[in-house]
């Protein structure tokens, strides 16, 4: 199926906003929308779903599944683009995370089966989807934890780590591929949704201003990014730290 843009009319742009129904997600669908595009809005809580449906119905094609049922996950998206007619860009938001310092196995599974078997599993649909139409982008909420490992919620960090990696492989087959795919890893610090756990917090940015930092880097391409920019200074302090001195603070 080819999918070209045909101007800058409602919907003649196609996304598809995986975790639409709260936070992130929720705020950059309604960016989307904003500028011109249909949008496939998905998740578990479906009246969730139709309420930001019927704020915009002729733009927000919702799509209710759970990402952790593998099989539903694909007939579904098989679904919506057949509804939204294409699919130029899909911003791959949901996730879960929980603080889980003494080591419960159900807890990390959760987020195993959240953030690293249903992201991969979109992931991978996506990525054959594009190179069968020959464009696409790709556009996935990792994290800035994914840098270093957590002790109160090792999942988590290692999910985002498995993230970053498998977005760079991706990244790099596009590019042995010579095909317009774009692959984008937007790795916020914190931002004030459901999400943002613990004690101590600084700098947590409001979901707007998170959103439109966002869709600045969507617009641009770039294939990684921190948001909001401060949050790179401290990816970059991180990144640098030695281990002895990781393990001290
Ligand atoms: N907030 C932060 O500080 C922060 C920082 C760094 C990275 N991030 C990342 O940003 C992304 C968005 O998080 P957020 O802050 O916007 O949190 P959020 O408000 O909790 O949003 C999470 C979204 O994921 C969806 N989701 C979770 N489990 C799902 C499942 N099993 N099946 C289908 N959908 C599922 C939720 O929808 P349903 O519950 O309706 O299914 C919801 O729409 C996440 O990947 C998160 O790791 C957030």
């Amino acid at each position: 199926m080819t999918t070209r843009f045909v101007g800058n009319t409602i919907g003649s742009k196609k996304a598809i906003v995986i975790g639409a129904t709260s936070g992130i997600g929720r705020k950059l669908a309604e960016v989307l929308a904003k500028n011109g595009y249909l949008v496939g809005i998905t998740g578990r809580r479906s009246s969730l779903l139709s309420e930001l449906e019927k704020t915009l119905p002729e733009v927000f094609i919702p799509e209710s599944f759970d990402v952790t049922d593998m099989k539903n996950t694909v007939e579904s998206l098989e679904r919506l683009v057949q509804k939204t007619g294409g699919c130029d860009l899909l911003v791959l938001s949901s996730g879960t995370g929980d603080l889980n310092p003494t080591l419960e196995f159900d807890l990390e599974k959760d987020t195993i089966d959240v953030n690293v078997a249903g992201f991969t599993n979109i992931a991978d649909w996506i990525f054959r989807y594009f190179k069968h139409q020959g464009h696409g982008h790709l556009v996935v909420l990792t994290s800035i934890g994914g840098l270093r490992g957590s002790p109160d919620a090792p999942a988590y960090n290692a999910s985002k780590a498995y993230q970053i990696n498998y977005l760079e492989g991706l990244q790099k087959k596009a590019a042995l591929l010579h095909q317009d795919i774009t692959i984008t890893d937007i790795r916020p610090g914190l931002v004030d949704t459901a999400m943002a756990k613990g004690d101590g917090l600084f700098w947590v940015m409001p979901v707007e201003k998170a959103a439109r930092q966002i869709y600045a880097v969507i617009k641009s391409k770039k294939r990684v990014a921190y948001v909001t920019r401060r949050w790179g200074m401290v990816a970059l302090a991180l990144r640098l730290l030695p281990r002895w001195m990781y393990n001290r603070i």
